[in-house]
């Protein structure tokens, strides 16, 4: 603008400024200071502006900073929201994955079949082998109770964790969508409302969800709440059993007891009377043997070794009745005792028992086999291993025997020889001299002190091993020796004493030379053989016929012998037959020889007893 300079005077009227000029120095000076004035006031209102556009700028950056930072606390929001629903995610995965593991629903089903087992079993009996197994069963429920209790209470505690943070993500989420709310509203910033409510609204499902499957692990705790019930009222139950049990057991052993006192003492008066009858029995037996004249005669009939063979031979309670197989009459034999083919090796001890017994009351014992070659002699006094014979049994009977008569005191020696071709071997002894007789006795005959069966047993094995044994037609292994096994007693007591001797005789069979074939040697053993028994025979005829002159020193074996065949011993011969037709003639002469043999009276035993 142009000030054009004028006097006072021409400005009359400050109104009329605008007015083409015509003004007065005075005015311009006016004017002047007024532009001066207006200047600073420009110049002020410019730095109050400048200063008012640099608040009003820092302000809109404070405001924008403000607005970023706001945008990214949103996204931080969002993202740590879509990280936590991933998590919940996983969770709600591995929760349904434990549930599954779980198997909560089989658990429960298999439970109620225990239960029901357990029902049956209570149902069943009041044994204590029961309330075992129920207790067994009780204990093995309730470590399984504790396990799924233990289970649950982890399932519950991780919904509780769970609960908790979902509570804590709908707070958050709850907050950003208020907060994002008046955001919204305010700024207009386009936040995601809508998504979060959506989101929200997952959450809310997801945690209905987590609700349910609460709700199930609860039923289960439920279920489990109702076996420990059941298990609580067993467990009574198998209380009671086990109280009452015990005394229903005391009083079947009570009456059990009264029953067995009954039974035992009438038990003890049959035994009584048993035993009476029996000492009855042992003194008629020995009455009868008095009478009798002391040889008894049993038969044995060996069973048919070939199934080619033909029996000649019955056995008819205690007689023999053989059939001569060409003319076909049949003739008959009594004996003391017959043992069939089917008798066994302890059918003859049975027999023999008491005899051998008696030995043990100082009574001189003598048994001996006698028959021809092939008949069993050796069978019944030795035996297979698998089946002892009368040697074994007898020795262990004896030894029993003393074991159980506890007021003597007993001393057995054992000697063991053969008679061989007429000569005197002593079969425990290791040197191979022939032994000489005096008095009927042979000197050095080894005797040991035997001290049991064991013993004895090792002994005999010793002493048999080194027998004369060969073959013939009739018998691969036919002893060609006759066997001397003795036994001497002695015993004491506190007021007697005594001495007694058993000998057990397993004489050599007699053969046809001609029917077994024998040379050689074989032959020369035969015949002595034949002459030792054909002696036997003659003493005990002339025993039998009392004659005055006895031939007892014809032969080695008749003067062992003698001392069982003459008064005082108790002897028994057991003859042994063989029941084949080929075989009748000498069957025939064995049962003549030995019935001849039982009719003769040798005289009363008597017990060496002092
Ligand atoms: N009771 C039996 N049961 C089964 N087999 C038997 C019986 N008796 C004898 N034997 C058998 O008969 C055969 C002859 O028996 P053993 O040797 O005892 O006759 P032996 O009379 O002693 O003859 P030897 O006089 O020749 O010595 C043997 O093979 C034996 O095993
Ligand atoms: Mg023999």
């Amino acid at each position: 603008m142009q000030f054009e300079l004028k006097d006072d005077t021409e400005f009359e009227d400050d109104d009329n400024v605008n007015t083409e000029p015509s003004v007065p120095l005075s005015s311009f000076c006016e004017l002047q200071s007024k532009v001066a004035y207006l200047q600073e006031q420009l110049d002020a209102f410019k730095i109050e502006s400048n200063a008012n556009m640099q608040v009003s700028q820092s302000s809109m950056k404070i405001l924008k900073n403000a607005l970023e930072k706001y945008k990214i606390h949103t996204e931080k929001l969002s993202k740590s929201n879509e990280s936590k629903m991933k998590k919940l995610l996983v969770y709600k995965h591995l929760l349904n994955e434990y549930c599954k593991n779980l198997e909560l629903e089989q658990m429960d089903s298999d439970l109620k079949s225990e239960i029901s087992k357990l029902a049956e079993l209570k149902s069943e009996s009041l044994e204590l082998k029961y309330a075992e197994q129920l207790e067994d069963i009780k204990d093995a429920h309730q470590k399984e109770i504790e396990v799924y209790r233990q289970k649950i209470q982890e399932v519950m505690s991780l919904l509780k964790k769970e609960k908790q943070k979902n509570k804590k993500i709908t707070e958050t989420a709850q907050k950003a969508i208020s907060f994002a709310k008046t955001q919204k509203q305010e700024q207009n910033a386009g936040f995601k409302y809508e998504e979060l409510k959506k989101k929200y609204e997952i959450l809310a499902k997801e945690y209905q969800m987590l609700q349910k499957s609460s709700g199930k692990n609860i039923n289960a705790s439920v279920n489990f709440e109702k076996v420990k019930e059941n298990l609580a009222d067993l467990k009574a139950y198998v209380k009671t059993i086990c109280t009452k049990f015990p005394l229903v057991l005391i009083k079947i052993i009570r009456e059990s007891l009264n029953k067995f006192h009954i039974f035992s003492s009438t038990n003890t008066k049959l035994q009584e009377q048993y035993n009476q009858l029996l000492e009855e029995k042992k003194a008629l037996l020995n009455i009868i043997h008095k009478l009798k004249g002391n040889i008894r005669v049993f038969c044995r009939v060996r069973p048919l070794i070939s199934e080619y063979e033909k029996s000649c031979i019955e056995v008819y309670q205690d007689k023999i009745i053989a059939q001569n197989p060409t003319i076909k009459n049949s003739k008959v034999w009594d004996f003391d005792h017959v043992f069939g083919p089917e008798c066994q090796q302890k059918d003859i001890f049975l027999e023999v028992k008491d005899l051998i017994s008696s030995s043990l009351d100082g009574y001189n014992v003598c048994i001996f086999t006698y028959g021809q070659t092939g008949s069993g002699k050796t069978y019944t006094l030795e035996g297979p291993d698998e089946d002892p014979g009368l040697i074994s049994q007898a020795s262990t009977e004896i030894f029993y025997q003393i074991s159980s008569r506890m007021t003597w005191d007993y001393k057995v020696k054992l000697s063991l020889l053969e008679v061989y071709n007429e000569t005197i071997k002593d079969l425990l002894s290791e040197k191979n001299e022939k032994l000489k007789l005096q008095n009927n006795e042979p000197t050095n005959l080894t005797k040991v002190i035997i001290k049991g069966v064991e013993e004895l047993t090792s002994f005999l094995k010793y002493g048999l091993s080194s027998r004369a044994i060969g073959s013939n037609s009739l018998n691969l292994h036919s002893s060609r020796s006759h066997l001397i096994m003795t036994l001497y007693i002695e015993g004491t007591c506190s007021y007697a004493s005594l001495h007694s001797k058993i000998s057990l005789i397993d004489l050599a069979g007699s053969e046809r030379l001609g029917k077994t074939g024998s040379i050689g040697e074989t032959l020369q053993e035969a015949k002595y053989i034949n002459l030792s028994l054909l002696t036997l025979g003659t003493v005990v005829s002339a025993i039998q016929q009392k004659q005055s002159h006895i031939p007892f020193r014809n032969s080695v074996l008749t003067m062992l012998l003698q001392d069982s065949l003459i008064g005082e011993a108790k002897t028994l011969m057991i003859l042994q037959i063989s029941p084949e037709e080929k075989n009748y003639e000498e069957t025939v002469s064995s049962l003549n020889f030995a019935q001849n043999a039982r009719s003769t009276s040798l005289g009363f035993a008597k017990a060496n007893v002092i």
